[in-house]
């Protein structure tokens, strides 16, 4: 995937407007998404999508390393760089102490500041300890909504949308696309049941302005499969910060599942559809999943649901909701993309064109480290890469217990494609169903071993 050329300097020169730290952007790191200008507009259908190495990029081969025409390589810690040109040794030494000191800064939520505790995972170690992949988002507090606005909907009518009676809901769902992240902020959070205090890790600085993902020790924390999180703000800050922690222990079976015409109609073949479905319009399941997955939340005894989705974070309030609502008997984490949102246009224009299959591929490596002994279902569609990202997953030997893939019409839908994403994959460890299928796939016993 291309870079978004501009798209430092403008990161830099928001930043220096709110005088921020500013720092020279590092080269995307592990799936973190990179914008595309030029072909961002182009259809989403497989010829658009070119894999994207620095989606793929291991962070260590990373380091250090420019790794496009745009990538000046891997900066000195956010505080410290834009210092001297060429530093002495000396000079490289001092500015990295000064750097480190500034990067140790934590910096608590203020009343002005914003945050975001993402519903995340949680597994147990081998001392039967309670860790949970704690993702948060910090930002400044005041958006400006009608710059927000006025930049989408201007986009929108290149696309003939009209946003007409549906502002309000509009507002909500780009509202995030105008949220400047914060560097280094962190707060300690309770979590009731669990004997540990936690702390949520350091929000990073450019390029994942704002981001934080880290592994947190929650202690002895019982049994229960949902647990809340809540940020311990001032004591003048009344506002309440919370979100789930989805314990699931290492056996039994998890549930990966695609969002995007897999659970919720999108339309993602048909761009200003999709971009309705997303922004303006009232959510809507796929007709009958919400029950399909009610019953394996029965049948798999309470695997552990994971939507991992190619959409950015700013989505992540909407699907959020859509979720607890349609898919209440199946709710869990959603691991969305990070995209540090400098343009709320190029964001709306990922969101129409992006790259998720090495994305995807490593959010559930990821998912298989945490629980190396779980068996997968993998629910997905045919609309982008979910064939062939499960179909690799299987092949780097996650225990995938069955492939669902759901044929949306339109999609490259032909035996062609499906024999060589599968290639590899027995048969009977994956189906391909149409819609009119749906209501028979509760009757498949997956924990029985069929498929
Ligand atoms: C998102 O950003 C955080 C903070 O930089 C990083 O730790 C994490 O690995 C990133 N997540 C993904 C999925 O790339």
């Amino acid at each position: 995937m291309l870079l978004f050329k501009s798209c430092g300097l403008l990161v830099l020169a928001v930043l220096s407007v709110i005088g921020a730290p500013v720092g020279t952007p590092k080269p995307a790191a592990k799936g973190r998404a990179t914008l595309s200008r030029s072909k961002s507009l182009v259809g989403k259908g497989p010829a658009a999508k070119a894999p994207a190495p620095a989606t793929a990029a291991k962070k260590t081969v990373v380091k250090g390393k420019g790794k496009g025409p745009t990538s000046p390589g891997r900066a000195a810690p956010v505080a410290a760089a834009g210092a001297a040109a060429v530093p002495s040794t000396a000079q490289t030494k001092a500015g990295s102490s000064i750097a480190q000191k500034a990067h140790n800064l934590i910096d608590n939520i203020h009343a002005t500041d914003d945050l975001i505790i993402f519903d995340s995972p949680a597994y147990s170690d081998a001392n039967g300890n309670t860790i949970v992949a704690l993702q948060t988002f910090a930002s400044i507090r005041q958006i400006d909504l009608h710059k927000v606005t006025n930049a989408v909907t201007g986009f929108l009518k290149t696309l003939h949308v009209d946003v007409g009676n549906s502002l309000n809901t509009f507002q909500e769902r780009v509202k995030l696309l105008g949220a400047i992240g914060l560097p280094h902020k962190s707060v300690p959070f309770s979590v009731p049941g669990c004997s540990g205090t936690a702390q949520s890790g350091q929000t990073a600085g450019l390029p994942d302005l704002g981001i934080s993902l880290k592994t947190v020790n929650l202690g002895k924390c019982g049994a229960a499969h949902e647990m809340t999180a809540t940020a311990t703000l001032s004591a003048s800050d009344k506002r309440v910060m919370k979100g789930s922690i989805f314990f699931s222990p290492n056996s039994g079976f998890g549930v990966i599942s695609d969002i995007d015409d897999t659970i919720k109609v999108s339309h993602v073949l048909d761009k200003a559809k999709l971009i309705k479905s997303t922004l303006l319009e009232p959510p809507k399941a796929v007709p009958g999943m919400p029950e399909v997955y009610a019953s394996l939340a029965k049948s798999l005894k309470q695997p552990q649901f994971v939507y991992v989705s190619g959409s950015p974070y700013q989505l992540y309030p909407f699907l959020n909701s859509f979720i607890d609502t349609s898919y209440a008997a199946s709710k869990g984490p959603i691991l969305l993309k990070n995209l540090t949102a400098v343009d709320p246009v190029q964001t709306i224009k990922f969101i129409t064109g992006s790259n998720t299959q090495a994305y995807k591929v490593m959010q559930i490596d990821r998912l298989r480290a945490m629980y190396p002994a779980k068996k997968w279902l993998m629910v997905g569609d045919s609309t982008e890469k979910d064939p062939e990202v499960y179909a690799e997953a299987f092949k780097k030997g996650v225990n995938v217990a069955c492939i669902w893939i759901r044929n949306v019409d339109g999609s490259a839908n032909t035996p062609a494609r499906f024999a060589a994403a599968f290639a590899g994959v027995p048969k009977t460890k994956y189906r391909v169903y149409k819609d009119a299928e749906i209501p028979s796939l509760s009757k498949v016993n997956v924990a029985g071993g069929q498929c």
